[in-house]
C-alpha cells in the first residue's frame, strides 16, 4: 500500500478497490466492455493520444486516483518545482530542467532569485554560433581541415539522453539532410573496447571531441577524455587540443585544469540533474553539431510544449499526471515491480535505456523526503525494446508469464515509409498492426473455451491459453520529428516527477550511486600498487581478495 498517502482518504479507497478487484477477479475483458469507461480513459492533446483504458482501473477508481493527486497536493508540488523551490532537498537545489527549453522571454527563477532562462539563452546563443562555425568550416582543426566528425565523451545522464535523441533523429528527413555526411559517436564506457568502437574510421585531423561531464570528476569520463586527448596529440601535437577539444560542464576550474580553455566550455548549472540534462549544453552541443541548431531548437520547443501542458492542464486531462498516477497504481496498489516501454518505432531504440536512468535513478529510493522509510517499494524496474523486435524476445513472458504493465508508443506516419509493389499492407501499416494487436492480446488473452472452439487438442489447451488481464497504455502520436521527440522526452521526465511527488520521495538526488564509486577507488588503488610494486592484495573480504588475485595473476 502507498506509504506517503496511506492515511489519506483516497489512498484508503484505492487500497480497498485494489483488494476488491483481486477478490472479485475483475478482468480487463469486463472493464473493456464498458465503453463509457473507455471513453474517459482516452485523452488527446495536440495530436498525442493516450489510451489507458487497458489499465486495470475500474471506472470508479479513476476519481480516487485523481483525489490522491489532490490529497498529496500534486498541483502545489508542480508549482514548487516550476517556481524554483529547492525540492531537491538533500542537495538544497532547485529542479529547473524546464528552464532549459523555455522561450527566451520566459522567467524561471532559481532558489536564489536568479532568472535561469537568461543564463540558458546565453549558452544557447554561444552553442549556436560555435556549431555554425564548425559546420560551415569557419572553425577548422589544427591542420586546417574541416571538423566533420564529433566524439561526445560522457556517461549516465551525460550520455544516455544525447544518444537517445541522436538516434531518434538519425532517420528524420530534416535532421538527416541537415547532418549531411557528418558523424557523431559516443564514448561512454571506460571499457577500452568502447574507445576502439568510437574512434573506428575517424581521423584526429577531422575530429572534434566534446567532453561532457557535470562534475568533470567522473572516473570513466576523465579516463576517456585523457585517452582521446592523447589520440589527438599523438598525431597533431599537444597544441592542437584547443582546436579539437571542447567541454560541457558546471565545473570550469576542473575543465581548465584538464587543458581546455575557458572560452571552449559550455556551461550548465546545479539545478539541472544529470539525467534531466539533455536539453542543456549536454545534449545541445553534440546534437547541434550533428543536426544544426535549428533542428535542436525544434526539439526544445517540443519539450517546452509538454512542459506548458504539464504546468497548466487539469489533472484529468494532464498526460504526465495521468501516466504517473497509472504508474503509482500499478506499482503501489497492484504490486507490479516492473514496467515495459515498447516503442513501435526503430528510431526510439535508445528511449528505454534513457528512461531507465531517468526513472530508476530518480525513483529507485527507500526513504521519503523526510528520511523516513517507505512502507512499500516505490519506483519500478523499467526495461524495453522497440516493437516488433521485443515480440520475438521477452513478450512470451509478458503474455503467459509474469504480469508486466506496458507502455506502447506508435506513430501515425513513419519517418521513412517504404511501399512494396504488390504488397497491400505497407511496412508501416504492418508495424502498426502489431502496435494495435499486442495491447488487446495482453488484455483479453484467449480462454480454454476459445482454444477448444478452434479445435486445439486437449493436451495443448493449457499451453495455448492466454489468461489476459495484462495492463498497458498506448500513446499514438502523429510522427516522430524533432518537435514530437521533445514532447515525448518531457512527458516521461514529468511522469517520473509525478510518481515521486505521490510517493513523497526526492526524485532528484542519487545517493545510491556513490558507494560503488568509493569501493572502485579502493580497488583501483590496490590494482595500481600491485601492478607497480607487486603489493599483495589486502584489506578486502575473502572472496574479493581471491578474485582480484586471480585477475592480477
Ligand atoms: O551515475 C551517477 C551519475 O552521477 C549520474 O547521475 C550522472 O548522470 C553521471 O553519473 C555522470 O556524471 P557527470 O556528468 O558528472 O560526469
Amino acid at each position: 500500500m502507498l506509504a506517503t498517502a496511506e492515511k489519506t482518504k483516497a489512498a484508503q479507497s484505492l487500497a480497498t478497490a485494489a483488494s476488491a478487484m483481486a477478490q472479485n477477479e475483475v478482468h480487463l475483458r469486463d472493464l473493456m466492455a464498458d465503453e463509457a469507461r473507455c471513453m474517459k480513459m482516452i485523452v488527446e492533446v495536440d495530436g498525442m493520444t493516450l489510451d489507458f483504458s487497458r489499465q486495470r482501473i475500474p471506472a470508479e477508481v479513476l476519481p480516487h486516483l485523481l483525489d490522491l493527486w489532490s490529497e498529496v497536493d500534486g498541483a502545489g508540488k508542480i508549482q514548487a518545482m516550476k517556481s524554483g523551490m529547492p525540492i531537491n532537498s538533500t542537495e538544497d537545489r532547485s529542479v529547473l530542467h524546464h528552464a532549459l527549453r523555455a522561450a527566451r522571454e520566459s522567467v524561471y527563477r532559481d532558489k536564489d532569485g536568479v532568472n535561469t532562462v537568461e543564463l540558458v539563452w546565453g549558452v544557447l546563443d554561444k552553442i549556436k554560433a560555435f556549431s555554425e562555425k564548425v559546420r560551415n568550416g569557419e572553425w577548422v582543426g589544427a591542420t586546417g581541415k574541416a571538423l566533420t566528425d564529433v566524439v561526445a565523451i560522457g556517461i549516465g545522464g551525460s550520455y544516455l539522453g544525447p544518444e537517445f535523441i541522436y538516434e531518434a533523429l538519425r532517420t528524420d528527413k530534416t535532421a538527416r539532410e541537415s547532418a549531411g555526411g557528418r558523424r557523431l559517436r559516443f564514448l561512454a564506457n571506460v571499457d577500452p573496447i568502447d574507445v576502439t568502437r568510437a574512434t573506428e574510421g575517424l581521423d584526429p585531423e577531422t575530429t572534434l571531441v566534446v567532453v561532457v561531464s557535470k562534475t568533470f570528476t567522473t572516473a570513466e569520463t576523465m579516463l576517456n577524455a585523457r585517452t582521446m586527448r592523447e589520440w589527438i596529440s599523438k598525431k597533431l601535437g599537444s597544441d592542437s587540443v584547443a582546436k579539437h577539444m571542447v567541454a560541457v560542464s558546471t565545473n570550469t576550474e576542473k575543465v581548465v585544469e584538464f587543458g581546455i580553455g575557458q572560452e571552449n566550455i559550455f556551461g550548465f548549472w546545479n539545478w539541472v540533474g544529470g539525467r534531466y540534462s539533455v536539453c542543456s549544453a549536454v545534449g545541445v552541443v553534440p546534437l547541434a553539431l550533428q543536426y544544426g541548431f535549428e533542428v535542436v531548437a525544434d526539439f526544445l520547443s517540443g519539450a517546452r510544449a509538454m512542459d506548458d501542458h504539464f504546468f497548466s492542464a487539469p489533472a484529468e486531462a494532464n498526460l504526465p499526471v495521468l501516466m504517473g498516477l497509472v504508474g503509482v497504481w500499478n506499482a503501489s496498489y497492484l504490486g507490479f515491480p516492473t514496467r515495459a516501454l515498447l516503442p513501435y518505432c526503430q528510431a526510439l531504440l535508445k528511449l528505454a535505456p534513457h528512461i531507465q536512468q531517468v526513472d530508476m535513478e530518480s525513483n529507485g529510493k527507500r526513504v521519503k523526503v523526510d528520511g523516513s522509510e517507505l512502507q512499500s517499494d516505490a519506483g519500478p524496474v523499467n526495461f524495453g525494446e522497440p516493437g516488433t523486435n521485443g515480440q520475438h524476445s521477452f513478450y512470451q513472458l509478458m503474455h503467459q508469464g509474469r504480469v508486466v504493465p506496458a507502455d506502447f508508443i506508435g506513430f501515425k506516419e513513419s519517418q521513412q515509409p517504404v511501399e512494396l509493389e504488390g504488397e497491400v499492407v505497407a511496412n508501416h501499416d504492418e508495424l502498426m498492426s502489431n502496435f494495435f494487436a499486442q495491447p488487446d492480446a495482453l488484455a483479453f488473452g484467449k480462454t480454454a473455451e476459445e482454444c477448444r472452439a478452434q479445435g486445439i487438442p486437449e493436451n495443448l489447451v493449457p499451453h495455448k491459453v492466454f489468461t489476459g488481464n495484462r495492463p498497458s497504455s498506448s500513446l499514438l502520436i502523429t510522427k516522430l520529428d524533432a518537435f514530437q521527440l521533445g514532447r515525448i522526452l518531457s512527458l516521461f521526465e514529468h511522469r517520473t516527477a509525478v510518481e515521486g511527488f505521490v510517493w513523497g520521495i526526492n526524485s532528484f538526488d542519487q545517493w545510491g550511486v556513490e558507494l560503488g564509486k568509493v569501493l572502485a577507488t579502493q580497488v583501483r588503488s590496490q590494482l595500481s600498487k600491485s601492478r607497480k610494486e607487486g603489493a599483495s592484495v589486502s584489506g578486502f573480504n575473502y572472496s574479493t581478495t581471491k578474485m582480484m588475485q586471480s585477475y592480477l595473476a
